[in-house]
Order: structure tokens, then sequence, then C-alpha cells
């Protein structure tokens, strides 16, 4: 199989000089791209800015926004017959991206306003046909219920629920749900290990 995976943040740029963003690591996706590749699958990595190199063997497209995921994510899709999409979209983005470096105004607030961003796994999932897509549920309350009800809005075959703790961490837990109303947990265990069992669990068992 080829398999689109999106790790790590985006970058939502104010200024020339400034952005939003958040703590993502890509380690966990970084990891499920390793773990396709030692199990035989052609892997695109579309990556937002991250510390860790790229497994050797994977093509690797790095991107900064969210747009510029969505663009490289839709430009691989045709070719792809999975996705995994562990990236940390950011929600949202600045309405405007100011030229110029924003300037302090003394001693006053400033408003930054901000528009959603496009919601990257359900436009894929959207056109997916037989293909199998796989998507991330990092809640704090109410996971099962959120998680399922994620899966359902965004048209996934798979969602992976995560608690808070696992964003940046070594080795964290994760439920896996499948649209047949099955449930697998796995775990606590280091990332490149839940990778490995998330991959062996979801394309071997999964839709073909
Ligand atoms: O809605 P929420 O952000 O919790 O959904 C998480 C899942 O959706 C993850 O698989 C993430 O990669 C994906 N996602 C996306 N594009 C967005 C937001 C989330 O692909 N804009």
């Amino acid at each position: 199989m080829r398999v689109l995976v999106t790790a790590g943040p985006t970058r939502e740029a104010i200024d020339p000089v400034r952005f939003l963003s958040n703590r993502s690591s890509g380690r966990m996706g970084y990891a499920i791209a390793q773990a396709l590749l030692a199990a035989g699958h052609e892997v695109v990595l579309v990556s937002g800015p991250v510390q860790i190199t790229p497994p050797d063997g994977v093509l690797s497209v790095q991107v900064e926004s969210a747009l510029q995921m969505l663009d490289a994510s839709l430009a691989a899709w045709p070719d792809c017959d999975a996705m995994f999409a562990v990236a940390a979209v950011a929600d949202y983005r600045p309405k405007q991206v100011s030229e110029q470096k924003l300037k302090r105004q003394e001693g006053e607030g400033q408003f930054l306003e901000l528009i959603p961003n496009p919601d990257i796994v359900a436009t894929l999932a959207a056109t997916k046909q037989q293909r199998l897509v796989i998507g991330f549920a990092l809640e704090s309350h109410h996971g099962l219920q959120h998680a399922r009800a994620k899966m359902q809005r965004k048209c996934l075959d798979v969602v992976v629920l995560n608690g808070p703790e696992a964003q940046g961490a070594a080795s964290s837990r994760m439920t896996i749900l499948k649209s047949d109303g099955s449930q697998h947990d796995v775990g606590p265990l280091p990332k490149a290990e839940l990778a490995v069992e998330l991959v062996r669990y979801t394309l071997a068992n999964g839709a073909d």
C-alpha cells in the first residue's frame, strides 16, 4: 500500500516573524511512518515543522501552515490507499497576515481576528471510497463519546483516542476505535511500539 501520513503541528503566520502553533512534537506521526515502512508500505509524510528527521525511505513533504498541509495532502491523496491523520492542525489562523512586523502600541491591547482552518482529514475522507482513513482524537473528558462522534462526523474508519498527556510525551496509551464498534486498548508503551501495534491492528484487520 501507499500510505499518506500527516504529522506535527502547523504554524499560522501573524506577521513575518510571529505565528500561532502548538506543542505537537511529530513523534507519533513519524513513528507511524517508520512502522508503515517496516511493514513494507510506501509512505508520503506531510509534516509541519518538527525537530526530528523523517525516516529514510519516506517521501517527505515539509509544510508550515494548515493550508499548505491541505494542498500537499490533496496532491498526494489520489495515489494513496490509506491515510493516517496524525497532525495537530491549528483550528484557526489569523484572518489577516501582516506583511510588516506588527508594532507594539504602547499601553494598548491588541485584537487578533481568527478564522477556521479547513479540516484536512475530513476533506480527504469525503472522497475516500474504499480507502482507509485513520484519525486521532486528543480528548480530556468523555473521550470515548467524543472520539466516536468525531469518527462519524469526519467519515473516518478508525479513530485513535489519546489523553492530553500524550502530546510531546515519549510513551503513552491509546484506544483504537473502529467504525464497526470495536475497541482495542494499547499501552502504555513507547510511541514506536504503539505505532507498530496501530499499523498491525488497522491494516491487518481493517477494510482493504
Ligand atoms: O477535531 P480534532 O482536531 O480533534 O480532530 C483530530 C483529527 O483530525 C486528527 O486526526 C487530526 O490530524 C485531524 N485534523 C485535520 N485537520 C484539521 C483538524 C484536525 O486533519 N483542521
